[in-house]
């Protein structure tokens, strides 16, 4: 080469080099709440002030702020519309001062740093390429600090705390993934740190999350192609910032109140049959269940949403049967046509509705691994939508309740399956679709419920999803377990703990594992029955609890001997017991996106014991949950936070709490905990939900010098009136003082919502027999043992009490007046 020649490549090098180590703002526009820096290299970068503490960023290399598509994840981003900026300019930064944030912008070289008011910071970018452009491709570094620590990106395997690792997203089928798979169904690209703040990057491609793997002093996010925008949500706590996620994003879809019930499921459970003979078991046996659901096998043609004929003799007799006796049935869904279910097929591709091929222009052929090739079912399309809700309309009027939609990643893609790639759908090639294609088909599946069924509350349960998702569906986290041998899926057990929590944390609050794991055939079904408990011990407290499993595995609670059933029948009674207490955390979720299954690091976030507990929960705010995940465990270490904690299963015992307790266990044993104070609201067991008309309400109670109040939820469980304020609030406050003891339950806030009779049962672990009981006042009388809980559903007038010297327990019953009633103990 000439010497020319290289002077003038290594200008390039040099000036290629240059512009990705370092921008220089020369310029800096403001408008109402956003400003835009341009830099010298024609790069921008605008921060768009949602409010005072919630930002919008958009980095665009050619300075041009073009996207493809709106955003399929966000649908609010306007928080306060009212809010503008000042930027202040020196001779070497802007700066933005909001209420809660300092925002820095140094111009050479460009970096953004944002401290709160305290002037810490919060997040900042690198001092060296806080932005690497490579082609399409995009990096942002920032800057990681030694105690850092990240939590979030929805339903991924591993610690809780994801510093030192990275991530992909790509939603990918992983049948019998391992603990350590990346990436799986899932793309929810929202984390939180330590130092308090959230990113939500809003990008469909298969970015990549790296917190501090490659480095120890930087992180970093980055995606290939599609624009550069990311949400920064500053809060006091983890709670704030999912709170902002939400309102960016979109609330959760309440479930009807049923969906809280326990499920029953398996790979093959496709028949009448079969279908009738475990309901008709369930009811036998007397184990409370309340769904049923049918698994892809149920259709003729896939997927021509009618019954296979040879399976079910009278679906729609089979489905008013099982109604009568409480069973709501489900059934499963594929986002594809079959080219063998000719009649759909052809009107489809005639329609234009499959994802074609770019090479062909055809509609794209993709294996599927049942039902033969097939076309994909392109949901982007607009004329998709009332198409599909004709068909899958077919079988709600038969009297199905609701879907699970399966195989949306779509199914057996993973990072190799590159030939879908080619797929081109309405809205843009299958690079930018793919993460999405299965939101955009669970939007139209609920939509069009919505459309065929008025205000009827959607059940739609869904495997792969982007943010955004809660909108539309609740969640499970597909095919678990062990396929290679059943009986050792104790580290896949373990692993849905973290898994589970952390959809919670990604907005996924309604959310399943597959009790017993999904994978793996069950040959020995005593060997397996301990596993099959650990995992139904966990699965109850799942909001959504669905036993499930491959093929013809029967996961049903009675197959696996005497002991395992007995177990099971108790775990899943214990789960219904908790039902208002559930209910009512699940209209929370759905206010405000918290989850009901909560990583420890969320409810005590200062305690940095928390951020590596990925084997415990909160079950609400007042349970802790440690469930056994270990083979022949004979005792489970159990990490306590700060206060005092009664163990749920003896409640005379208390412990001091910041600290590790070794708890002695037995197969019967959940680990569980009251924060000291909780006032937990209960129901009578029932056979499913909504069994018992005027159920009482039965306030469980555990006295300590600080008492906690509880709000009950109740709405009509299976409406969308709730919506308009058909519902009913009731606060129960309580008040230890030496020697009294009150309880107060207010009237129901109920506006249009009337709540049906039920009566109250108060059970108050207490150690002294009480010398009086007043109701408003008025003193009551004890009565016998037998007394004290007979026909609490029906009309009474007079209040009791009895004291259960043994259990050490205080039950007092009392009719539901709808007046506040102020119940004192004296002791
Ligand atoms: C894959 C799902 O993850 C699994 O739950 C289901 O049983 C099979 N598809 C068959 O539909």
């Amino acid at each position: 080469m000439n010497k020319i020649y290289s002077l003038i490549l290594m200008f390039f090098i040099f000036s290629f080099s240059w512009s990705q180590d370092q921008l220089n703002v020369i310029d800096a526009i403001t408008h109402k709440n956003k400003v835009v820096f341009t830099c010298e290299n024609k790069s921008k970068i605008s921060l768009e002030f949602l409010d005072s503490k919630n930002i919008k960023f958009w980095f665009s290399p050619n300075g041009e702020f073009v996207r493809n598509n709106e955003s399929f994840a966000v649908i609010n981003a306007v928080f306060d519309e009212n809010y503008t900026i000042n930027v202040n300019e020196s001779s070497s930064v802007y700066e933005v001062f909001t209420e809660d944030l300092r925002v820095m912008v140094h111009k050479s070289p460009f970096k953004i740093q944002i401290f709160n008011k305290y002037q810490r910071l919060i997040l900042g970018d690198t001092v060296e390429q806080p932005y690497v452009v490579d082609g399409t491709d995009i990096k942002t570094s920032k800057v990681l600090r030694q105690d850092e620590h990240f939590f979030g990106l929805g339903e991924k395997t591993g610690t809780l705390d994801r510093r030192g690792k990275s991530y992909t997203m790509w939603n990918s089928d992983k049948p019998c993934y391992s603990e350590k798979e990346d990436p799986l169904y899932k793309s929810i690209p929202f984390f939180m740190s330590s130092y308090n703040y959230g990113i939500f990057f809003d990008n469909t491609y298969k970015t990549q999350f790296d917190f501090g793997k490659d480095s120890t002093d930087s992180f970093s996010f980055s995606s290939p192609d599609g624009p550069f925008i990311y949400y920064f949500f500053y809060g006091k706590d983890y709670k704030e910032i999912i709170k902002s996620y939400t309102k960016l994003t979109g609330k959760p879809i309440m479930p009807p109140k049923w969906a809280f019930g326990w499920a029953q499921s398996r790979g093959l459970l496709t028949n009448e049959t079969l279908t009738r003979d475990i309901a008709q078991e369930y009811r036998e046996r007397n184990i409370p269940c309340d769904i049923i659901y049918q698994d892809i096998g149920w259709v003729e043609g896939l997927q021509n949403f009618e019954w296979a004929k040879e399976k079910y003799k009278n679906p729609k007799k089979m489905l008013s049967d099982l109604a009568d006796t409480g069973f709501k049935v489900i059934v499963s869904q594929d986002p594809v046509v079959s080219q063998a279910t000719t009649k759909q097929w052809e009107e489809a591709d005639a329609k234009g509705l499959f994802a074609t091929d770019i090479r062909t222009g055809e509609s794209y052929d993709m294996p599927w691994p049942w039902g033969g090739n097939a076309g994909v079912v392109d949901f982007t399309n607009p004329k998709t939508a009332a198409w599909w809700g004709d068909l899958q309309q077919i079988p709600i009027n038969d009297g199905v309740k609701g879907f699970w939609t399966d195989m949306g990643e779509p199914a057996w893609s993973n990072e190799e399956s590159t030939d879908r790639l080619n797929m081109k759908h309405h809205l843009g090639m299958h690079d930018e679709i793919h993460n999405v294609y299965g939101l955009t088909w669970d939007k139209v599946v609920t939509e069009q419920f919505e459309k065929h069924n008025p205000n009827q509350r959607v059940f739609q349960m869904t495997r792969a999803a982007y943010s955004g998702i809660q909108r539309y569906a609740f969640g499970w986290s597909g095919d678990s377990g062990n396929g290679e041998d059943v009986t050792d899926g104790w580290a896949n057990l373990a692993n849905q703990i973290p898994l589970g929590l952390s959809a919670g944390l990604g907005l996924i609050p309604f959310w399943t594992t597959d009790i017993s794991g999904y994978c793996g055939e069950i040959t020995d079904y005593p060997e397996f029955a301990e596993l099959y408990v650990r995992w139904l011990q966990f699965g109850i407290f799942n909001p959504l609890s669905r036993a499930h499993h491959e093929g013809n595995n029967a996961v049903e609670p009675w197959l696996f001997g005497k002991q395992a059933e007995k177990i099971a029948k108790a775990s899943i009674e214990l789960k219904y017991q908790l039902q208002p207490y559930l209910y009512s955390y699940a209209r929370q979720s759905y206010d405000t996106g918290i989850p009901i299954m909560r990583a420890l690091v969320l409810e005590y976030p200062k305690d940095e014991n928390t951020f590596n507990i990925d084997d415990q929960f909160m079950f609400g705010e007042y349970l802790l949950i440690a469930p056994v995940v270990e083979e022949g465990a004979k005792t489970r270490s159990v990490y306590l936070p700060k206060g005092e904690w009664i163990d749920y299963n003896n409640p005379a015992t208390t412990y001091n709490g910041g600290t590790t307790i070794k708890y002695p266990v037995t197969l019967e044993t959940i680990p569980m905990f009251v924060k000291a104070g909780s006032i937990i609201p209960k129901s009578p067991i029932v056979p499913y939900t909504g069994a018992l008309k005027n159920a009482p309400v039965i306030l469980e109670i555990f006295p300590s010098n600080n008492m906690n109040s509880f709000e009950l939820y109740e709405d009509d469980g299976e409406t969308n009136n709730y919506k308009n304020d058909e519902f009913a609030l009731t606060k129960i406050e309580a008040e230890n003082a030496p020697s009294i003891l009150k309880v107060d339950i207010d009237v129901p806030q109920q506006n249009e919502f009337k709540t049906e009779i039920r009566n109250y049962l108060l059970k108050i672990h207490t150690t002294s027999k009480p010398k009086r009981v007043e109701i408003n006042s008025n003193q009551i009388k004890p009565v016998s043992p037998s007394k004290i809980s007979e026909n609490l559903n029906t009309n009474f007038k007079e209040s009791n009490y009895f004291f259960d010297e043994k259990n050490q327990l205080l039950m007092i019953r009392l009719p539901d007046t709808k007046l506040r009633t102020e119940i004192t103990i004296f002791n």
